[in-house]
């Protein structure tokens, strides 16, 4: 489903990618809800009783590692995965000489908006991205001069996400947006900063929720920003994307009211991370906010669960994501210099899957993590956490 890709950077799948494209959503939405499914049960009825009280998930993992029904699980998870990639690389490659005209067309028409693109061809691109085909995304987030790496990313992600990012692909940063204004409405930031933004899905809904802000998107891949820029400019939202490193902001001292950041944590390491929580303590201003999108912590998951999102981790490509997982996000903040009475944390229903209303009943309830809190399948809900500086 490029379908879900409808502004002016789209590209043009033929009857078969396209056929080849809802093939590997449904595969997904199949293993994602169905197989997984099946396979706690099996997991309960079957391998739970040999299992020590006690038991890691790493010790769920040895247990399943021989299990038939998991191997074949893991295997079309695997095979799908692949075939995001490959469904979407053939248009993308095909348009790949006049995306970046396109690209370039939109950012210089300022009539829809008037974003900026700033790039620093000096900057060493960290081999967390550079290294690695992460996800199995051939080439990765930086690859080539050009745009196509963010076509593909922008492209595979409305494959992979089979209509549960919503229609925008935004999702997260709608849901995060909307949990923000609704639970602090005296907060009102005008400077606001999104670290990893990637193509800006999630950039673009702080705008959106704060119209008078400075919306500012860093990223350290190139294409991903190129192609961030026409993508905000097409759908008429004004801001501004920067290559820049999360680990070393080019940021003076107390610059911004929000730091943001949405499925970038996890792919980090764990020394980075500590950089990154330190600088976005720097740069905030006194009594800004620290905010993230994640998965839940591995400690605050059963062992099957915890396991069962740490999957990427042994099987797609992710080598960071259960290191970060294992991690206190308490811990994180309070290391960075963030006051331990400015933590919180919380479960923001996706809003695009429940609607406005029912999400605002659901949050002046208790956020507890429930099954489906930072999974990728029907009823998904979105784990936030963050600190007051
Ligand atoms: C999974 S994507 C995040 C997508 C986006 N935030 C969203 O939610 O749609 C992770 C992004 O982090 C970027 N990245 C990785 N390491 C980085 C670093 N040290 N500084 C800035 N960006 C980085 C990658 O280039 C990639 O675009």
């Amino acid at each position: 489903m490029t379908r879900l890709v409808t502004h002016d950077l789209a590209v043009h799948p033929t009857r078969d990618e396209l056929a080849a494209q809802d093939f590997t959503s449904a595969l997904r939405g199949h293993v994602l809800n169905h197989m997984a499914a099946s396979l706690k049960s099996r997991f309960e009825a079957q391998i739970a009783p040999k299992l020590p009280a006690g038991a890691s998930g790493r010790d769920v993992h040895a247990a399943l590692k021989t299990d038939s029904y998991f191997r074949f699980y893991s295997a079309l998870r695997l095979g799908a995965q692949e075939m995001v990639w490959s469904s979407v690389g053939d248009a993308v490659a095909r348009e790949s000489g006049t995306l970046a005209a396109r690209a370039a067309a939109l950012a210089a028409d300022t009539t829809r908006a008037q974003g900026t693109l700033t790039l620093d061809p000096d900057l060493a691109v960290p081999r967390n991205v550079s290294a690695i085909d992460v996800h199995h995304m051939p080439g990765g987030y930086a690859a080539g001069d050009d745009i196509a790496a963010g076509a593909v990313y922008e492209n595979g992600l409305s494959v992979f996400s089979f209509g549960l990012m919503g229609k925008n692909l935004d999702d997260i940063g709608e849901s995060s947006a909307f949990w923000l204004t609704r639970s602090h409405p005296q907060f009102r930031p005008q400077s606001i900063l999104d670290l990893g933004c990637s193509v800006g899905h999630q950039t673009l809904p702080w705008k959106r929720a704060y119209p008078d802000a400075v919306v500012t998107g860093i990223d350290v891949a190139a294409p991903c920003l190129r192609y961030a820029n026409g993508r905000a400019q097409s759908q008429g939202v004004t801001a501004h994307f920067v290559q820049a490193d999360a680990t070393a902001l080019p940021y003076p001292d107390a610059s911004f009211d929000l730091v943001y950041s949405s499925m970038f944590l996890h792919e980090l390491p764990l020394k980075d991370i500590h950089k990154v929580f330190a600088e976005a303590r720097r740069v905030l201003k006194p009594g800004g906010l620290m905010l993230h999108y994640e998965l839940p912590p591995n400690s605050q998951l059963s062992a099957y669960d915890g396991f069962y999102l740490d999957w990427d981790c042994w099987y797609n490509n992710e080598p960071f994501y259960k290191t970060y997982r294992d991690q206190d996000p308490v811990a994180l903040c309070a290391q960075a210099g963030f006051p331990a009475d400015g933590f919180f944390q919380t479960v923001v229903p996706s809003l695009g899957w429940y609607g406005e209303t029912a999400v605002a009943t659901a949050l002046a309830g208790p956020a507890t993590i429930g099954g489906n809190t930072g999974r990728l399948a029907d009823g998904v809900q979105w784990f936030v956490y963050g600190n007051w500086a």
